[in-house]
């Protein structure tokens, strides 16, 4: 038996733009013939920040109803680098009890001999749909290792309203700006009566994000990209040194103390609160901080990262859905990845959970736009966003960006100077790349 929702769908709109009824922003989307799965059981390993779990469970729950198939969501750890030490433990051991895997934009050289081929089920169309140099990050020797399900990139949040009383026209251009408008704040607010306030709150903990932080401040430094594409070591350099030192300066003035015990779910707490005036994170915290029940709704504006000298950097960040090779209904877990990945899901992702959708014709789609404006104001910053080292360091890439955060957080915490940091960091990663 067939099923086929979506091609209902399409014709009813087609219908409703014929008689005006919406306006006709959709792109019209080829319909799928859903195949009958059932008797079929699928496990999707499965991040849960934020919203993600929910979404991903009601988009499973959507997918049974279409196909019959049961899919069991499950749910792994938010830190991404134990998320992978987790992902390695089951492709090690090639075990079936995971069909489809959440893997992260730096993952495929690392993932790729544990991947099903997808060029070998998903249609040549519905792959041009994504931006292509997902679909290039993704692609290892000729074999698509996944399907692109959302893109991030590092964005600066900031409180509008706070920005506005204390005389200030608009978010920060510089990170000296920022560090100086933060501590302005702060000091209002806390002579106002919030002891509890801060300036900026970031990802400061010992993990993959904190690799992402730290890469925008030094490329917005010029201080390089650690490993350039060409496989030079460039992280030991006075410009990065001097990024450290600055991001070094905030500890416990702008930022709590804390912060280098932070991932993203505990920056945006605070921000959330009301207790930040600016934070470092993810397209994701936008819905979540102007929800119903979020005590800044209204209150909180989105911009491009402050520049160190050499522009605005954002890392570029993203999720796609690999097939395992040891699983034992590949072609069933390839048809559960193509309808998450798909159209629909991803503009009810970017509606629902403002997530970035890799479907580029979503960026003109109006329900996106008005859920999400940042998606059409930001297009830039998602576009031009800086990968990390992970294509030039394949498989080693875990290795590189463990001993850039561990070095990073070095420097936080006051156990070594920045020079100091970066010479045995550069030391370190001529022995890994060797
Ligand atoms: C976000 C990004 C991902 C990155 C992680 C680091 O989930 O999408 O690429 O590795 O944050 O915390």
């Amino acid at each position: 038996m067939v099923r086929t929702r979506w091609g209902l769908m399409t014709l009813l709109s087609v219908i409703a733009c014929l008689v005006c009824l919406v306006p006709a922003t959709a792109v019209a989307q080829p319909a799928i013939e859903w195949p009958d799965l059932t008797g079929v059981t699928l496990t999707v390993a499965a991040g849960a920040v934020g919203q993600e779990l929910q979404l991903t469970k009601e988009a499973a729950a959507a997918f049974s109803e279409l196909t019959g198939a049961r899919v069991e969501v499950l749910e792994t750890p938010d830190l991404a680098t134990d998320r992978l030490g987790l992902y390695l433990q089951y492709l090690g051991a090639r075990s079936p009890d995971i069909d489809v895997y959440q893997v992260d934009v730096i993952w495929p050289g690392i993932l790729a001999e544990h991947a099903v081929d997808l060029f070998q089920y998903v249609p040549e169309e519905e792959i041009a749909q994504h931006f292509p140099a997902t679909i290039a990050n993704n692609t290892i020797d000729g074999r698509l290792v996944a399907l692109p399900w959302f893109t991030d990139a590092g964005l600066l949040y900031y409180r509008a309203d706070l920005l506005e009383k204390y005389g200030f026209s608009g978010p920060p251009a510089t990170w000296e700006d920022l560090t100086e408008m933060a501590r302005v704040i702060q000091e209002g607010e806390r002579a106002a009566g919030n002891p509890s306030f801060w300036g900026f709150v970031w990802q400061g903990n010992r993990y993959e994000g904190l690799t992402c932080d730290a890469l925008e401040w030094q490329v917005s430094f010029g201080g390089g990209t650690i490993i350039e594409p060409d496989g030079t070591i460039s992280v030991n350099n006075p410009r990065t040194v001097e990024a450290l030192k600055m991001a070094r300066s905030w500890v416990g003035t702008i930022s709590p103390p804390g912060v280098t015990t932070y991932a993203e779910e505990e920056a945006r707490a605070i921000f959330q609160s009301g207790n930040a005036a600016f934070m470092r994170n993810w397209p994701y915290a936008y819905a979540l901080a102007q929800a119903e029940d979020s005590p800044v709704r209204g209150k909180v504006g989105v911009a491009p990262l402050p520049s160190g000298g050499a522009g605005s950097a954002a890392a570029l960040g993203g999720w796609s859905l690999m097939v395992s090779r040891y699983s034992r209904n590949q072609e069933a877990a390839a048809w559960l990845v193509r309808y998450l990945a798909s159209y629909e899901e991803q503009k009810r992702r970017a509606i629902e959970g403002s997530f970035n959708p890799t479907i580029e014709a979503l960026y003109d789609d109006a329900d996106v736009l008005a859920a999400s404006p940042f998606m059409g104001q930001l297009y830039d910053v998602f576009i031009n966003a800086v990968p990390r080292p992970s294509a030039v360091a394949g498989e080693r890439y875990n290795e590189v960006s463990t001993a850039y955060f561990t070095a990073v957080h070095q420097v936080l915490t006051g156990q070594v100077t920045a020079e100091q940091a970066l010479t045995r960091l550069e030391a370190e990663l001529r022995r890994i790349m060797r």
